[in-house]
Parts: structure tokens; C-alpha cells; sequence
């Protein structure tokens, strides 16, 4: 049986640079090098100062720290890191297409399959290649024609092994995973290359947690998992909207469904919606590739999710402009939070970036605070989506003018008419409320987009409270 010694992943983002550094720490006896085309990404996992790593999430750096240097290495050699593996994890973007066939549904593989092109065109010897990332089922046939496609002899054998962490939780997630999937041909030789990820995955997890099966249950497992996790919050945020004019509470609500075994607490949070770089872009591939398979009506179902979605976020935002007397031109807007949920750095795809749009469209002033995203990002983030609208780039300079961002809270919300509260960061349940109160214009009103404010409390304060859900 074939014992791994050295693995290679292609792809140092929030899924390779955790996923890997946990594995080197489990694993003493095997090398990892995780390799990426950026190298400003890689100097900064290389970084001395833990502080800078790329991504944020609690326990990485203790998790580094131990494991760096020793069997854990960050490069930009990939064709030498290829040619030293035996497996070969895939852990690229998958983002949606923006362009051509396919254009804002379809998974774009580009990424996926030059890393297939560059394995097939730098291995010597055989080698076991691992999907980590998210792909449409069936991908592993083309990755398997591609790398067969070089001719030189060598086996490669291809797996499915989809990643589950949630970011923010990133390191629990895999230290005590709920399972790890498996998925690989029914082949003696597809047979032995589950097996060897079995035993990699062994070293810190039990039987009962790691899961085997064919290669397209695996990778659909994938695209399910996201689509019925997505759906349980397009649920209950469809439900705030009608708790709102009956005067029910959602929390009330969720807490009563959740509360039947056959149901579970989870995932019940009403918000002011789902951001994140995988749930809309996973759905979206869903439903493409039902519309693919000539599936209209189960494409439709689950497109409904991601309508939804859109629908919370931009609810969320017209409820402060009418709430605001029916404009917010030329008036300060506080958002607390930027991130797409707390404890992470990550703003892909984030309600706040939406919900900003619509609100600078009004004439709004944005002043955001966020403990971990920079103000370069933010202009980032909105002048991405003001490019892919088409604005020039006067347009989206003039537009800019309207967002400020701050590294202090106080700051922020200074002279604010309205505080709109877009990531739940613990922080915020922490701050002065009276003295915001007192700084800001009056009525002051406040927008908890994430219900992790006492109402009662705000309102003793003076604030014009708003909660999702909330009669
Ligand atoms: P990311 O954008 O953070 O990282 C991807 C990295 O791959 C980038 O640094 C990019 O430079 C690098 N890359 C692209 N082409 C390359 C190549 N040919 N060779 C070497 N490096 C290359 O993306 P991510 O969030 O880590 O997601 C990666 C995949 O994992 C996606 O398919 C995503 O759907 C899936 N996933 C993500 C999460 C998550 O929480 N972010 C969770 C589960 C699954
Ligand atoms: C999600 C899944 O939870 C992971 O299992 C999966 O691996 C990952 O996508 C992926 O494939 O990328 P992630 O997006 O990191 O993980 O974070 P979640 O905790 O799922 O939150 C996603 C979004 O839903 C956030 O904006 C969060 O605030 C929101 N959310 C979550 C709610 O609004 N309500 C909830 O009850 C839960």
C-alpha cells in the first residue's frame, strides 16, 4: 500500500494555507509545501511576523508557528514542488465565470485546469491528485483526460476530497471535522489512492469520521452541502420579512423550529444575508449545471436561494432610506463591519459591499469600521463591482468619494445619522453605546443586521432601533 512521504498543494488561499498546516502539523512524517503563483502571498506566509500571515483566522498562527520551517514550506516553485510530490492537493479559485458560455452561473475551471496541464507536463513519476477544490461533478473526468493527455507513462490517479471548513472556524473545523470525504474510481489502483488519503487523514481522525465513496457523489456531495446550508438561511431571512408585519420574532421563531430533532439549531440566524466566496458561486454552478442537464425546474428551486438572498440584502437597504425619511443624500451612514461574517478577513461577495452600493447610489456617505479589513480593500472590493457593472473609471473615482474608512469605531460613527451594523464581531456588543448615542445626530437610529444587539437596551439609550425580524 502506497505510504505518502511528501505533498504538494497547489494553492496558498484560505482553503490550502490552513487545510495544509494543519495536515504538516498532524503529520510530523510528511513533507508539505504549499505553492502559489502569487508571491506576495507566499512572502507573507513566510513571514516572520505571524501577525502578517494572509489570512486571518484564530489558532492559524500557533498552528504555523509549530509547523513551519520543520515539514511545513510556503514557495513559488511549483513545477519543483510537483515534481517532488506524490500527491498533489488542487486547491485554486473557482470563481464564477465573468465572461463567454456560461458567464455569471458557471464555475470558471480555468485555473483548475492549467494546474492539471502543469502537473501533466512536470511529472516524472506517478502521483495521486486530490480536488480540494469546489468543482461541478464530473470534473474529475476532465482532469483525467488532461493528465493522461502528456503520454509519458505515468499513473495518475484522481480524487475527490472536497473541503467542508467554514471560515473563522477554519482551524476547529479540521482538528475535529464533522467527516472528511473521500471520493475515487472503484478500481484496484482508484481503491489504493483513497486509501492513502485515508491514512494521511488517520493520523488525527477516527474511522467514523472519514467517509468514502465514488468520485460524483463526492464532488455533488460538495455542491449540495453549500445549496442546503444556503437554503436554510434564505428560509429563515424569507421568514423575517413576514415576522417584521406580524410581529413575530424570528429569533423566537428560529428557536421554536429548532428545537425539533429533525430540524436542528443551526445555521437559523436571520441576517442581512449571505456573503462569503462560496455559497452564491456554488449555487449559481448548482443551477447551471441543472440547466446543463436539461433540469429547468430543479434548476429554478434552487436559483431561488440565491434570489432571496439578493432580496434580504437589498431589503436591508431600502428600509434605512425610507426609514431616513425616504432619502440618505448627503447623510453620514456608519457601517460596523465589513467582513462577510465575523472572525476572518475575508470580504468576497460580504452583504456590506451590496448594501453600500445601494445606499451610495442614494447619495449616501459610507464611514466603515472593520477590526480586520483594511481600507484598501474596501475601495477594492466596491470599485470590483462598480467594473463589472461597467462604470468608467471617473465614475467609480467620484463614487469612491463617498466612502471613508476608519480604524477606530468611535470615529466612525462620529456625527453619524445611522449606524448599520453588517458583520456580527463580538466587539461590537462591547462598545459605549451611550457615548455613540451622544455623538451622533439625533434621531439616532440604529440598523442591527445581525440581531447581536439588546433592543431593550438601545432603547433605553434613545436610539431608533431596527432589528431583522424584529416586529
Ligand atoms: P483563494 O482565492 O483564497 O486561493 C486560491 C489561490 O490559488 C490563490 O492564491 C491563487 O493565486 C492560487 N492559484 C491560482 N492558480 C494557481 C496555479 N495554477 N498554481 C498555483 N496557485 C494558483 O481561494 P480559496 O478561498 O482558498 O478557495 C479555493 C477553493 O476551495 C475554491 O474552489 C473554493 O470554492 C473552495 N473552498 C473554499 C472555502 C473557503 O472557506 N474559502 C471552503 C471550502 C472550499
Ligand atoms: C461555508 C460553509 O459553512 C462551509 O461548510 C463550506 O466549506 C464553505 O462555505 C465553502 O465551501 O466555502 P463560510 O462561507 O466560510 O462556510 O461561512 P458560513 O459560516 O457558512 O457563513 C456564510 C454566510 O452565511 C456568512 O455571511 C454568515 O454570516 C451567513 N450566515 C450563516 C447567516 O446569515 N446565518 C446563519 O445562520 C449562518
Amino acid at each position: 500500500m502506497k505510504k505518502i512521504k511528501n505533498i504538494c498543494c497547489l494553492g496558498a488561499g484560505y482553503v490550502g494555507g490552513p487545510t495544509m498546516s494543519v495536515i504538516a502539523l498532524k503529520c510530523p512524517d510528511i513533507k508539505v509545501t504549499v505553492v502559489d503563483l502569487n508571491a506576495d502571498r507566499i512572502d507573507a506566509w513566510n513571514d516572520d511576523n505571524l501577525e502578517n500571515l494572509p489570512v486571518y483566522e484564530p489558532g492559524l498562527a500557533e498552528v504555523v508557528e509549530q509547523a513551519r520551517g520543520k515539514n511545513l514550506f510556503f514557495s513559488t516553485d511549483v513545477d519543483g514542488a510537483i515534481a517532488a510530490a506524490d500527491m498533489i492537493f488542487i486547491a485554486v479559485n473557482t470563481p464564477t465565470k465573468t465572461y463567454g458560455e456560461g458567464k455569471g452561473m458557471a464555475a470558471d475551471l480555468k485555473f483548475v485546469e492549467l494546474c492539471a496541464r502543469q502537473i501533466a507536463s512536470v511529472a516524472t513519476n506517478d502521483k495521486i491528485i486530490v480536488e480540494k477544490s469546489t468543482l461541478p461533478v464530473r470534473t474529475a473526468e476532465t482532469l483525467q483526460t488532461i493528465l493522461d493527455s502528456n503520454g509519458n507513462g505515468v499513473n495518475f490517479e484522481v480524487l475527490s476530497n472536497p473541503e467542508f471548513l467554514a471560515e473563522g472556524t477554519a482551524i476547529e473545523d479540521l482538528f475535529e471535522a464533522d467527516r472528511v470525504l473521500i471520493g475515487g474510481k472503484q478500481t484496484p489502483s482508484g481503491q489504493e489512492a483513497i486509501q492513502a488519503l485515508v491514512d494521511v487523514y488517520a493520523h488525527w481522525l477516527s474511522p467514523s469520521q472519514i467517509l468514502t465513496t465514488n468520485v460524483w457523489s463526492s464532488e455533488l456531495s460538495k455542491l449540495t452541502a453549500n445549496a442546503f446550508l444556503a437554503q436554510r438561511i434564505s428560509s429563515i431571512n424569507a421568514l423575517s420579512a413576514l415576522c417584521e408585519v406580524t410581529e413575530a420574532d424570528v429569533d423566537e421563531v428560529a428557536h421554536a423550529i429548532g428545537t425539533d430533532s429533525r430540524i436542528g439549531p443551526k445555521f437559523l440566524k436571520a441576517s442581512v444575508g449571505f456573503g462569503g466566496s462560496c455559497f452564491q458561486k456554488d449555487i449559481l454552478n448548482l443551477v447551471y449545471l441543472c440547466r446543463y442537464f436539461n433540469l429547468p425546474e430543479v434548476a429554478n428551486y434552487w436559483e431561488q436561494v440565491i434570489i432571496m438572498n439578493d432580496h434580504q440584502k437589498y431589503r436591508f437597504a431600502k428600509n434605512i432610506i425610507s426609514t431616513l425619511f425616504n432619502t440618505v443624500n448627503g447623510k453620514k451612514i456608519a457601517f460596523l463591519g465589513w467582513a462577510f461574517k465575523k472572525d476572518t478577513n475575508d470580504t468576497r461577495e460580504s452583504a456590506a459591499i451590496y448594501v453600500a452600493e445601494y445606499l451610495i447610489e442614494d447619495g449616501a456617505e459610507i464611514h466603515v469600521y472593520d477590526p480586520k479589513v483594511s481600507a484598501t480593500k474596501v475601495r477594492a472590493d466596491l470599485s470590483y463591482l462598480w467594473e463589472l457593472k461597467g462604470l468608467t473609471e471617473d465614475k467609480i473615482t467620484k463614487k469612491l468619494a463617498q466612502v471613508f474608512v476608519y480604524d477606530d469605531p468611535m470615529a466612525a460613527t462620529h456625527n453619524s445619522h445611522a449606524i448599520a451594523i453588517l458583520t456580527e464581531w463580538d466587539e461590537f456588543k462591547t462598545y459605549d453605546w451611550k457615548s455613540i448615542y451622544e455623538n451622533m445626530y439625533k434621531p439616532a437610529f440604529v440598523f442591527d443586521g445581525r440581531n447581536i444587539l439588546d433592543a431593550t437596551v438601545m432603547k433605553s439609550i434613545g436610539f431608533q432601533f431596527k432589528g431583522i425580524g424584529k416586529g
